[in-house]
């Protein structure tokens, strides 16, 4: 399985703050964005993972990520001219991808829920052809809308319908076989200029090859795209980690349970940090001593328990 983050576009939306820099690398509360799609990747299991961005952008997020092996995980980047739809991603990523499966994630998109891990690892390994999640929102008009029967087969697709035929959003996480690219160089512009990511679910839709998995009411699905949900976003992380006292998206933490990154190595990195919460935290992680009976009894899987409270 391949991966791969979208974070290019203009951020025209959260002007001025993206008249210098990437939305992707602003603050989510104490982590840039970029962490938090990066974050659901690593906890699929997924090392293989290109981020593509503007040339502009890309120096940036190169200093910030490098290789990525400080996380265990392989990065490759692409530049993108011209945003041009979210299924130019698997057009660029062709040879990329190969003949594996594919996951793109949307780079302002936040998940977080009792049972996301466990959701998306049994949608990775289940995924057959074309994999979406469906998400209820108080305001459906503003994304790809879902429409289903009672047993969750997908009825109908549309991009920010008028009048939506259902409240669920198909949320910027997406699963694909290798065919997504093929089929991405046949789809029409929209009215937007761009080919749209919903066009590519309704040829999976139009072959029955494709399936929604739903995030129930336990879970939080954000897009930090305009200032008032980047804001409603980061107090939703404030609040979380602060109740809870486990951090959202620390890519450092989950190498360290996935057994990426050794003890000794996430120390160091959060004594690089010292001075911030985010290092104090790391500090702690790899000081904490768990006994054998721990580890077995939270079945080799720390994962599951400690980021997302399971
Ligand atoms: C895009 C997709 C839309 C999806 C949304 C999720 O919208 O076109 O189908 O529901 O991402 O964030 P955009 O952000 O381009 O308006």
């Amino acid at each position: 399985m391949k991966g791969i983050v979208l974070a290019g576009g203009s951020g025209t939306r959260l002007a001025p703050s993206t008249n210098g820099v990437n939305k992707h690398l602003l603050n989510v509360y104490d982590k840039p964005m970029i962490y938090y799609p990066l974050s659901v990747l690593m906890l699929g299991g997924i090392k293989d993972i290109l981020i593509i961005s503007t040339p502009e952008d890309m120096p940036r997020f190169k200093e910030m990520l490098g290789d990525g092996s400080a996380f265990g995980i392989r990065l490759q980047y692409m530049e993108q001219k011209h945003p041009d739809g979210i299924p130019e991603a698997f057009i660029m990523a062709e040879d990329f991808i190969g003949y594996d499966d594919v996951t793109l994630i949307l780079g302002d998109n936040i998940f977080y829920g009792q049972g996301f891990t466990t959701l998306f690892r049994n949608a990775l390994r289940n995924h057959k052809n074309a994999t979406i999640f469906g998400s209820r929102v108080k305001d459906p008009e503003r994304f790809g809308v879902v429409e289903f029967d009672d047993n969750q087969k997908v009825i109908s697709l549309e991009e920010k319908p008028e009048d939506p035929k259902s409240d669920f959003a198909a949320a910027g996480l997406y699963i694909y076989d290798y065919r997504a690219a093929r089929i991405a160089k046949q789809l029409p512009y929209s009215e937007r200029g761009e080919t749209e990511i919903t066009d590519l679910n309704k040829e999976y839709l139009k072959g029955n090859q494709l399936d929604v998995q739903l995030l129930g009411r336990g879970f939080a699905w954000m897009d930090a795209g305009t200032h008032e949900s980047l804001f409603e976003a980061a107090e939703f992380v404030k609040i979380t980690q602060q109740r809870q006292g486990f951090k959202i998206a620390c890519l450092e933490e989950i190498a360290y349970y996935m057994g990426y990154i050794s003890r000794h190595t996430l120390y160091e990195k959060g004594e690089g940090m010292k001075k911030t919460d985010y290092g104090q935290y790391l500090m702690e992680i790899a000081n904490r001593k768990h006994t054998e009976q721990y580890w077995e009894s939270i079945d080799k899987n720390p994962l599951l328990e400690l980021v997302q409270n399971e």
